[in-house]
């Protein structure tokens, strides 16, 4: 067995109700700053809910920020300068991927001063503030780990912010939170997950430790999450799902993704394609594109789906796919034979088509989205 590190240094609390115990989880803060989504939070009476149990345990000033999705890097430094005026000392990510990696960007920039797109890629001088995730979609993973996915509007890109301190100190997972999300936002997130435990799985980073839990958390998609979209009130399903996901989210931790995720950055860049969705456009023609570098492993994935390669693996999943909704034709999304160049070229760009198995040139890429047209 080759030399592997695996650190996950996030506390998880799994439990129906169990945000009513949020105030014992506050670190003694008495100033706090709680990011949300841009609706969800409100409209549900969550917001006003955390603003009640916060209060009661002792906290003197709430602030709050709402994320918007995909958030921009200028409205995390908004509300960063925000929660540093009023010396927050602790950050609450409320929602999905997009409220939770902005709680992370605020942590970090709130103590450091400075706009969080000029931290990317550094050593910020100030300890990020703690980091509290309750998450209320099963998918995106970012409760316990460390990557924070912003929108730098300079670039027009996708950057990753993280560092050995944007690891929250403690996710809160309560299914019951995720009982209202709608079935679009349920597979959206929901493959998400599943494409964040395969494609660690395959990673070129993956570690024996780290295939273990992702082998648990496809296992478990594959039948959570069509419960949790045929029975979005049996919260035993949502319960699944939740932990699935966060289970997910400690693989790629570890592991990264591949080129899937780098292939659906441009999807929800240039055509707005859901995060999720766009990963799963292309998760199983990536499969078989990675095949003969990776053939053990993803005959295991096949295999979860009861198939193998010969026996229709990529027909299995897609098919898996399909009756959740998802569209796996990239024309349908609107890409064009035109813009399969600088898609490709954009993919080569991004360091996770660098942990795929199978190693890549453009041309290669460009084969790639042509078959998925
Ligand atoms: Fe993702």
């Amino acid at each position: 067995m080759d030399t592997f590190r695996y650190h996950a240094p996030t506390e998880i609390r799994f439990g129906a109700g169990l945000l009513d115990e949020l105030g014992k989880h506050i670190r003694g803060a008495r100033r706090v700053c709680v990011v949300t989504g841009r609706k969800s939070a409100e409209a549900s009476g969550l917001k006003e809910r955390i603003e009640t149990l916060l209060h009661g345990s002792g906290v003197e000033k709430v602030i709050f920020g709402a994320a918007s999705p995909n958030p921009p890097c200028t409205e995390v430094d908004a509300i960063g300068a925000r929660a540093r005026t009023a010396r927050c000392e602790l950050v609450i990510g409320v929602g999905g991927g997009s409220a939770m990696d902005a709680a992370k960007g605020v942590a970090v920039g709130a103590p450091n001063a400075a706009p969080v797109a000029e931290l990317v890629g550094t050593t910020w001088p100030s300890r990020a503030l703690p980091l509290l995730m309750i998450p209320t979609t099963a998918g995106t993973g970012s409760e316990v780990n460390q990557y924070a996915i912003l929108t730098d509007e300079r670039i027009d890109d996708k950057v990753n912010l993280s560092g050995p301190d944007t690891y929250p100190a403690l996710a809160l997972l309560d299914p019951e939170l995720t009982l209202g999300l709608p079935v679009e936002y349920t597979v959206d997130t929901g493959v998400d997950a599943f494409c964040h435990a395969v494609e660690g799985y395959i990673s070129r980073r993956a570690t024996p430790l780290s295939d273990a839990l992702a082998l648990e958390a496809i296992t478990r998609v594959r039948h959570a999450l069509p419960n949790a979209v045929a029975r979005p009130d049996d919260v035993g399903a949502r319960g699944e799902m939740l932990y699935a996901a966060c289970v997910a989210g400690l693989v790629i931790a570890q592991a990264g993704t591949t080129i899937v995720h780098a292939l659906g950055y441009h999807l929800t860049l240039r055509h707005g394609v859901s995060h999720g969705r766009a990963n799963a456009a292309l998760i199983a023609q990536g499969l078989d594109f990675n095949y003969d570098a990776a053939p053990t492993k993803i005959g295991r994935v096949y295999e979860i789906f009861g198939a193998t390669r010969d026996r229709a693996g990529v027909e299995a999943l897609e098919a898996w796919l399909h009756d959740l909704g998802v569209v796996t034709s990239l024309a349908e999304y609107g890409v064009t034979d035109d813009e399969i160049g600088p898609y490709a070229a954009y993919v080569m760009t991004k360091g996770n088509t660098r942990s795929s198995p199978r190693v890549v040139n453009a041309e290669d890429v460009e084969w790639l989205l042509r078959k998925s047209l």
